[in-house]
């Protein structure tokens, strides 16, 4: 029987759940071709969303091209563009002789050497050029528009953990670059989304980054622990077991309604249960989960300054008046001046979120753990 509960991977189909709204707006901005970036913290599903919004209109809509690319390797501007380049042809072409045709056509100008290989029966450009070599390297990020004039389409590019370019050298020239160009483009959208939300907050929402109102900013939301019962219980339900609607709703509070946390925890207690879930299947699957993170979350702790692990700690307890005498001393933080330091290096490890006055840590697990286990050891 296949295990219902999906996590650490793009969910799809019946994997997949609620984000109507968000799906009905990236649907629009394809159409409209609104430059997107969208924003969340980690795991909270940008990417399941971003393949969703792409699938419910890529088949009826013949006029819209997407080009999807993940940038995770990429640790240069060669790298990106040869990715880039690869990856245009590859998508624009539904097969390898549609391949070779649109290669010839649009870049045989600018790497020369290309060539086809199929090691996993799945046709690829092999690239022989060294891009580096090669002057002309900024023309590849005109093809998309070169492609949408040429084929009279629209051309969508999305781009996954695009906050990768805030870690190029030069990065600031890099983003110039691109800005430019792409604001040249007007055929052609593009969605820039990735994991690291801090990054990607400092790439779109810093008044001096070059990418400062390039387009709307999405911010994502968790999904509503309602959706969540609801997907639960029908998913509990296709495979022959069950959950009631209150025990599926205690399940994801677990977990704060966070997306990935909650599918694995579904799956853990779904693996536990034999016919009926409850609510002490969950406490014993949830147990066994933190189990699981207990190595990963010592580890990050060892790695934090003992003023930022205590930082964490008084924010995991409630504090809110971190610059009180009382809180200072009592969670040996240092002085005043020092908050602003712990808040910005935590911020940097995307451990924290903060939205106005309120500090938040964003993993509810960790969160759980230095309650539950830490707090007694630390
Ligand atoms: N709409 C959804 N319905 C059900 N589960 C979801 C949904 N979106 C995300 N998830 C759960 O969260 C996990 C992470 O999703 P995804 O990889 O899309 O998130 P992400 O925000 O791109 O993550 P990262 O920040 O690591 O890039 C999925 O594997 C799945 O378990
Ligand atoms: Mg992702």
């Amino acid at each position: 029987m296949n295990i219902p509960f999906t996590y650490g991977k793009i969910v799809d189909e019946l994997d997949f759940t609620d984000r109507l709204k968000e799906t009905a707006q990236l649907v629009s901005s394809f159409q409209s071709l609104t430059n997107t970036a969208i924003i969340s913290p980690r795991r909270w599903g940008k990417s399941s969303l971003v393949a969703k919004a792409v699938k419910k209109i890529e088949h009826k809509q013949d006029a819209i091209l997407f080009v999807r690319i993940n940038i995770f390797k990429c640790e240069n501007p060669q790298e990106f563009y040869e990715l880039y380049a690869k990856k245009t042809m590859e998508e624009m072409s539904s097969s390898a002789e549609s391949l070779l045709a649109n290669a010839k056509e649009f870049i045989s100008r600018l790497l020369p050497k290309l060539s086809l290989s199929d090691p996993s029966g799945q046709y690829e450009i092999a690239l022989g050029v060294n891009i580096k070599d090669n002057p002309i390297e900024e023309d590849i990020l005109n093809l998309p528009q070169q492609i949408a004039t040429k084929k009279k389409k629209k051309v969508v590019v999305c781009i996954d953990e695009f906050q990768q370019i805030g870690e190029f050298p030069d990065t600031i020239k890099f983003q110039k670059i691109l800005r430019n160009h792409w604001q040249e483009h007007k055929d052609v959208a593009y969605i820039l989304y990735g994991s690291k939300k801090h990054m990607m907050l400092n790439i779109f929402g810093n008044n001096s980054s070059p990418f400062y109102r390039f387009g709307d900013m999405m911010f994502i939301e968790k999904i509503a622990n309602e959706e969540w019962k609801k997907f639960i219980v029908t998913r509990f339900k296709d495979t022959g077991k069950t959950i009631k609607a209150e025990t599926a709703g205690y399940l994801a509070e677990q977990v704060e309604n966070h997306p990935y946390y909650v599918q694995q925890l579904a799956q853990y207690a779904w693996l536990r249960t034999k016919k009926t879930c409850t609510e002490e299947i969950v406490d014993s699957a949830l147990q066994a989960m933190l189990y699981s993170l207990n190595l990963q979350f010592v580890n990050l702790m060892d790695s934090l300054t003992e003023k930022q692990r205590n930082f964490l700690c008084a924010i995991c307890e409630g504090a809110t008046n971190f610059s009180s005498a009382e809180t200072l001393r009592h969670y040996r933080l240092g002085t005043s001046g020092n908050i602003r330091i712990l808040k910005n290096a935590l911020l940097k490890r995307d451990l924290i979120d903060v939205t106005g006055k309120k500090i938040q840590i964003q993993d509810p697990l960790l969160k759980r753990w230095i309650i539950e286990e830490y707090s007694k050891i630390g």
